[in-house]
C-alpha cells in the first residue's frame, strides 16, 4: 500500500449531525470519548482536517497532556486547495509539524503571507503544493506525497466534506463514529456531506458497537473496499 493507513473518526449526535445548524462547534464527546480521541491521535501520530474545520472551529489539533501525558508531537495536516485558512490559525502555533496541502490554483497572496509568517515566527510548517488550477487537491496524490514523507498512519477527523471525499474514493481502512446522547436537528453538517452515492454505498463492515460510560455508543467499522 503506497498510502498511509487511514482511520476516519468523528463524533455525531444521534440524528447524524456533527455541528450546530449554522456549522458552529458542538461539544458532543464527553470525557471518555475525549480521552479515546486523544489516545488515538497520539497512537497514529498524524491528524488531518479540511479547511472548513479550521475556518469554523480554529482547533489546536494537539494531544492534551491530561489525556496522554508526555505524548510525542503530532503531524497536523490541513487540506486547503484554494488558500482560505487564516494565517493566524491556532494549529500553526501548537506543538508539532503543520502540513498544509494546497494547489497551484490557491490564492497567491495567501501563500506569500503564509510563507512570511513561517519565516518570521519560525513556524514548523511545510506547504505541499499539488497540481490543479481549479483549487482541488487529488487525495491519492496527496496521500502518496505524505507517505513519501514517512507519514504511515493518519487519523482523519473531518469535517463533513473531507470525510465524504475519503469514503467516496474508498481511501480508508477503519471508521469510528462516537454517537453522543444528543439530538440537534436542522440542516447542519452531518457525518458525511458531499453529493452522496446515487448507486450502491460504501462497503463497510461493523466490527464492534460499544456502549460508553458517558451515555453514548461507539461504532467501529472496517472498510472492505480496499
Ligand atoms: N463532530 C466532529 O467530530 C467534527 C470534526 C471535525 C469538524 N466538525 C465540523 O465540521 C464542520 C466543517 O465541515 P465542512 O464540511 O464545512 O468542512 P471540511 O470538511 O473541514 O473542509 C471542507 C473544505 O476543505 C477544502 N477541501 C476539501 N477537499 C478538498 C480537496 N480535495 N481539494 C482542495 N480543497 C479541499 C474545501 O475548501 P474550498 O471550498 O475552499 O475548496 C472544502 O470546502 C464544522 O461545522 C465543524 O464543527 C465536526
Amino acid at each position: 500500500m503506497d498510502r498511509p493507513f487511514i482511520h476516519i473518526n468523528c463524533a455525531s449526535t444521534l440524528d447524524g449531525k456533527i455541528a450546530r445548524p449554522d456549522g458552529s462547534r458542538l461539544r458532543i464527546s464527553g470525557p471518555w470519548d475525549m480521552k479515546r480521541v486523544h489516545q488515538m491521535r497520539s497512537e497514529l501520530g498524524a491528524i488531518l482536517v479540511g479547511a472548513g474545520t479550521i475556518i469554523g472551529d480554529d482547533p489546536k489539533l494537539t494531544v492534551k497532556d491530561e489525556y496522554v501525558p508526555g505524548a510525542p508531537s503530532l503531524n497536523k495536516i490541513v487540506i486547503d486547495g484554494k488558500g482560505k485558512i487564516p494565517v493566524t490559525s491556532r494549529f500553526l502555533r501548537t506543538k508539532g509539524r503543520s502540513i498544509i496541502v494546497t494547489s497551484e490554483g490557491c490564492d497567491r497572496t495567501w501563500l506569500s503571507e503564509l510563507i512570511t509568517a513561517k519565516e518570521k515566527e519560525e513556524l514548523e510548517l511545510e506547504i505541499i503544493e499539488l497540481d490543479g488550477t481549479d483549487g482541488r487537491v487529488d487525495l491519492q496524490k496527496m496521500l502518496k506525497a505524505l507517505h513519501e514523507m514517512d507519514i504511515k498512519k493518519i487519523m482523519v477527523e473531518g469535517g463533513a466534506q473531507i470525510i465524504w471525499e475519503f469514503v467516496e474514493q474508498g481511501l480508508f481502512d477503519r471508521f469510528t463514529i462516537y454517537y453522543g446522547p444528543l439530538l440537534i436537528g436542522g440542516k447542519g453538517p452531518t457525518v458525511m456531506d458531499g453529493i452522496g452515492f446515487m448507486k450502491g454505498a460504501a462497503s463497510i463492515e461493523i466490527e464492534k458497537i460499544v456502549e460508553t460510560p458517558d451515555g453514548g455508543f461507539l461504532v467501529e467499522m472496517v472498510s472492505i473496499d480496499h
